[in-house]
């Protein structure tokens, strides 16, 4: 795919079809490009898991050349987020400067970013953190949360400048990642 023209429009998937395009964008990224092998259906190219068949919403940059990035906002409230027992609410309660535990049905998770290795460097990324956050807003989030590997150094540079903090760190597939938070007000 040739990133051709630079437009490129962010928005919630609508239909089944645009999020299977999302699927396989994460498959080339995630699955073929970072070689993580959690979740892959290798015979249909795609990367999805249990929060995709509920009420997990997913978003997508399309151009002119089709769906080229996608990533996912889900509402604790609506159930469990995958490795659900991993996130450390103890801690983000602490981060967040708050006496009170954290109210779980006030936290949303950002995960599967990824963005098609042609069409990065246009901003795809940023305008999509924007969006999340503004659906955050407009649905009374308190705290977003997200998973960062901190070895991607110009990725949490970029976190921190939108205003997410690092409240804990998880081993995940033996791999460590950073647990992230951000109010959306
Ligand atoms: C991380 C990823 C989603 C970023 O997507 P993107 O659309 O290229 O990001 P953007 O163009 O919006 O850039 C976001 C910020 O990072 C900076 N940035 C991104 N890549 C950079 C690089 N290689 N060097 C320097 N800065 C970089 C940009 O300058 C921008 O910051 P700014 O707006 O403050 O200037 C994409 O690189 C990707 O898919 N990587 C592999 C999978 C991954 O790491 N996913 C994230 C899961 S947590």
């Amino acid at each position: 795919m040739d990133a051709g023209s630079h437009d490129f429009t962010v928005r919630f998937a609508e239909t089944e079809e645009e999020r299977l395009a999302a699927y396989r964008v994460r498959y080339a990224v995630s699955t073929e490009e970072e070689g993580d092998e959690r979740y892959a259906d290798h015979a249909a190219r795609i990367l999805r898991d249990r929060l995709d068949d509920g009420p997990s919403r997913v978003i997508i940059a399309e151009t002119s050349s089709g769906i080229v990035g996608t990533s996912r906002v889900s509402f604790r409230r609506d159930g469990p987020f995958i490795a659900d027992e991993l996130y450390r609410w103890d801690l983000l309660a602490a981060a967040a400067n708050d006496d009170q535990p954290v109210e779980l049905s006030g936290v949303a998770l950002w995960d599967r970013g990824a963005v098609l290795a042609n069409f990065r460097r246009l901003g795809i990324y940023k305008v999509t953190e924007a969006l999340v956050t503004e659906t955050a807003r407009r649905n009374s989030i308190q705290i977003l949360v997200g998973v960062v590997d901190p070895k991607k150094e110009v990725l949490m540079a970029f976190m921190k400048r939108c205003g997410w903090a690092v409240f804990a760190s998880s081993e995940i597939a033996g791999k460590e990642w950073f647990q992230v938070f951000k109010r959306p007000d």
